[in-house]
């Protein structure tokens, strides 16, 4: 669906939690594993503002639309950091300033390097490199919503599940735009095709893993994406992938679940049988000049 940027900077604000009942986390906390995944889901909302730094340093910066999106985009995000901030709260674990600054200072040369990565790779590939950013925050906004989905269904704790319906559906809105603007600049360009099947193939890991510890990213997958109803779920990200043009057949969810969830698979044959597929393309003359 096309998100109207008007409309939504009409509706974007703070996600609505004040008459969630947090204290109830007192009396009937979370499982530990649940838990687990809020701390990470915490850090990465929090994170958002970093990633925005890297994209503004492209020419994704010069559209007005899209920094309007953006900075609706960012606020919304902080919020939810704050609403699971005080779940985390409610347990007694540290959240917000206390957990971001460690964080954030124990990042190493790859976060400080990322926005010299990002601007010199733009000048170099130009307009297409938009498309790989839309494309990525379109596939990073689908798994955290359904991750949302699995956590409030896996918790078996009605205020938790409450509280992220209502961050669901502002990711709705996220997917949205995201989605459209794929779709937009994929559209009839085979070049920003090839380029994202690339990005996407050798460098997609699910969002926040850049950050986190791996063990970490393991447990949410292992948690939200594991067993029949994780497979399910990561086969109909793949679909929303499959149906963006010239994006058909990563399977790139599946694989980073197999991968990550350790239900077993050669994860870095199939990506290879992926990256093999594309340069027989992109030996076609119309991609030679990428
Ligand atoms: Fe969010
Ligand atoms: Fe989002």
């Amino acid at each position: 669906m096309q998100l109207d940027i008007e409309t939504y900077k009409r509706h974007a604000g703070r996600v609505s939690v004040q008459d969630i009942e947090f204290d109830a986390f007192r009396t009937r906390p979370l499982d530990l594993a649940s838990l687990r995944c809020l701390r990470y889901m915490h850090d990465v909302e929090h994170h958002t503002i970093c990633y925005l730094r890297d994209l503004l340093v492209t020419p994704a910066h010069r559209d007005p639309e899209m920094t309007a999106f953006l900075t609706m985009w960012t606020f919304e995000e902080f919020w939810h950091g704050e609403a699971i901030a005080a779940v985390l709260a409610a347990h007694d674990e540290p959240a917000g300033s206390p957990r971001i600054a460690p964080l954030r200072a124990a990042l190493g040369w790859k976060d400080r390097i990322a926005p010299m990565v990002h601007g010199l790779g733009s000048a170099l590939v130009g307009a297409s490199y938009t498309a790989v950013h839309m494309t990525w925050g379109a596939v990073n906004e689908w798994t955290t919503q359904a991750g949302y989905a699995r956590l409030a269904q896996r918790c078996g704790h009605p205020v938790l599940a409450e509280m992220l319906r209502r961050i669901m559906k502002q990711e709705g809105r996220h997917i949205d735009f995201y989605a459209a603007q794929a779709t937009k600049r994929l559209n009839d360009n085979r070049r920003a095709q090839w380029l994202t099947r690339q990005a996407l193939t050798r460098f997609w890991a699910p969002v926040g893993s850049d950050v986190m510890p791996e063990p970490e990213v393991r447990h949410m997958i292992s948690f939200l994406f594991g067993g029949d109803d994780g497979k399910t779920m990561a086969a109909r990200i793949d679909r929303r992938i499959d149906s963006l043009p010239g994006l058909a057949g990563l399977d790139l969810i599946e694989n980073a679940r197999l991968s990550l969830a350790g239900e077993g698979s050669d994860h870095r044959r199939e990506r290879l049988d992926v990256l093999a597929a594309d340069d027989h393309i992109a030996e076609t003359p119309a991609l030679a000049t990428l």
